[in-house]
């Protein structure tokens, strides 16, 4: 009698069996592992099968058809050489907008958090810093201007590698297959990327939830599929960049261009058309286009004379005179602000361990002042020249709060909730001396775009956490 469906004596392990259950088992065992294997012979075939019968198979037409790609200047070589602009600019466009979310403090909780279910994708994590002060500006001013920078670029790569895209059958191997799957990763990523960036430093926010959240899962999945393909193409492209002369084909005229020799990737074309332009010309065209995005981009950034040429920057490229002309992310109008709550029923609260403080912003005048210049550094990229700020440590509100050596504060806007109503700071921002709760900017009054009645000012913050129209300060330990 077969005793495979009698369930085994509770401690009774294989050891401790008899010997004829053992055998039993053991017949069993090998009939499964025979069956499996030919289950897999039969499926493995199935699958040869499958690829011969989609490779015996005409390419469809159009893209598809191997004559369709005909310039003469697609090559390994072009390849490589907007491969190797990418190279360099795309990984300093993934640290830098890896530190602006660092920048945030989103360890300090889901108010200052977009992604708080990030996990392990927020290893990198770290307390950001006030010095230099000018940090956030610099890094957030480079990821912006390069990510318009590099969109010629990125362009001409995947024009340049385009007939690949259509290649047919399209996998002849599982590792193919895969390899494949990884460019969907590489090619939607690009595209998803630097599509969401520039519809959000266009302001045009149509994203079907948080842009940061959005941009942040985009980012790593682009940055994995770019590390498995630039080291999976390095060898080639280094190969490539041998095997033509950069300077030669800058002298390289039209009736002297010819395609690259045949190519086992297939990039060359098998049919090339009679030559339009030069590599140098294509080279010339897509390094002119990033040169005139750079010269209508980089102003917002730079400022001074400058900002006029930003013609890209969608707002603010002229902020008006005297001392509150200087950029705006959110007008007092556009974010809802209520006049009753900043005329002069207006107070600020202080709250710590010691008894609530209500101020006028009469008294907060009459304590003592100090200055600092910032500038106001925008996520969308734009900055500010530095500003003169004059009003109250935050350092010192801490120590009326009853709390000198606190470890954080939530400021509270009277702006309706919402994103970046309210804020925390951590304990580095409060105690830098720069920090203030500025009252007023270039020696008058803050106007109200700006965050009248008070607003805060720290280095090296983004600008959104520089919290306008404060009206309540909760210093903790
Ligand atoms: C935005 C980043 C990039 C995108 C979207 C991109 C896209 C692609 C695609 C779709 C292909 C065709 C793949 C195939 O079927 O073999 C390709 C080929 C190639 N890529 Fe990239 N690439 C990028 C960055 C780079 C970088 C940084 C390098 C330098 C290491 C590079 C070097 C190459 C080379 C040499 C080829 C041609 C290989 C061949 O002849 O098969 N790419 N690229």
């Amino acid at each position: 009698m077969d005793s495979g469906g009698r369930p085994p004596a509770p401690g009774s392990d294989g050891p401790q069996r008899p010997s004829s259950e053992k055998g039993h088992a053991q017949g069993r065992l090998e009939r499964v592992r025979a069956a499996a294997a030919a289950l897999a012979t039969k499926g493995t075939a199935g699958i040869r099968a499958l690829v011969r019968r989609v490779e015996q198979t005409p390419p469809p037409p159009g893209p598809f058809r191997p004559g369709f790609w005909r310039s003469p200047i697609r090559g390994p070589w072009l390849t490589s050489v907007f491969g190797l602009v990418l190279l360099v600019g795309i990984p300093i466009l993934f640290v830098t907008g890896a530190l602006s979310y660092a920048a945030y403090n989103p360890g300090l909780g889901t108010l200052n958090d977009q992604t708080p279910d990030k996990g392990l994708l927020g290893f990198y994590l770290f307390d950001w810093p006030t010095h230099p002060y000018w940090l956030y500006r610099l890094t957030q001013g480079v990821h912006v201007t390069l990510g318009v920078v590099l969109v010629p670029v990125v362009l001409a790569k995947l024009w340049s590698v385009i007939p690949k895209l259509f290649e047919w059958p399209p996998a002849r191997s599982a590792a193919q297959a895969l390899e494949r799957l990884s460019l969907l990763a590489l090619v939607g990523g690009v595209v998803f990327e630097f599509v969401t960036g520039i519809l959000n430093i266009q302001l045009y926010y149509v994203f079907p939830g948080s842009f940061y959240t959005l941009h942040f899962y985009g980012a790593w999945v682009f940055i994995a599929a770019f590390v498995v393909h630039a080291s999976l193409k390095l060898r080639r492209m280094t190969r490539a960049l041998r095997s033509r002369n950069l300077l030669t084909e800058m002298r390289t005229g039209l009736d002297d261009t010819q395609p690259e020799p045949p190519d086992p990737d297939g990039l060359v074309a098998l049919g090339p058309a009679a030559p339009t332009t030069t590599r140098r010309g294509a080279l010339a065209m897509v390094g002119g286009g990033s040169l005139l995005l750079l010269v209508v981009t980089a102003g917002q950034s730079i400022g001074g004379r400058l900002r006029g040429t930003a013609l890209l920057a969608p707002h603010n490229r002229d902020p008006g005179s005297g001392p509150n002309g200087f950029q705006i992310n959110k007008t007092a109008a556009a974010v809802g602000i209520n006049p009753a709550h900043v005329g002069p029923d207006w107070r600020l609260e202080i709250h710590g361990p010691g008894p609530m403080l209500v101020l006028t912003r009469a008294q907060l005048l009459a304590m003592p002042q100090h200055a600092a210049a910032l500038p106001i550094a925008c996520v969308e990229g734009w900055s500010t020249p530095d500003q003169r700020w004059n009003g109250l440590r935050l350092a010192d509100l801490a120590a009326l709060a009853g709390i000198p050596d606190a470890g954080s504060v939530l400021v509270e806007s009277v702006q309706p909730p919402g994103p970046y109503s309210s804020v925390v700071l951590r304990g580095n921002q409060i105690h830098d001396p720069r920090s203030l709760l500025a009252l007023r900017v270039n020696g008058a009054d803050l106007s109200l775009d700006h965050g009248y009645p008070a607003r805060v000012i720290v280095p090296a913050n983004p600008g959104v956490n520089n919290t306008k129209w404060v009206h309540r300060l909760t210093f903790r330990t």
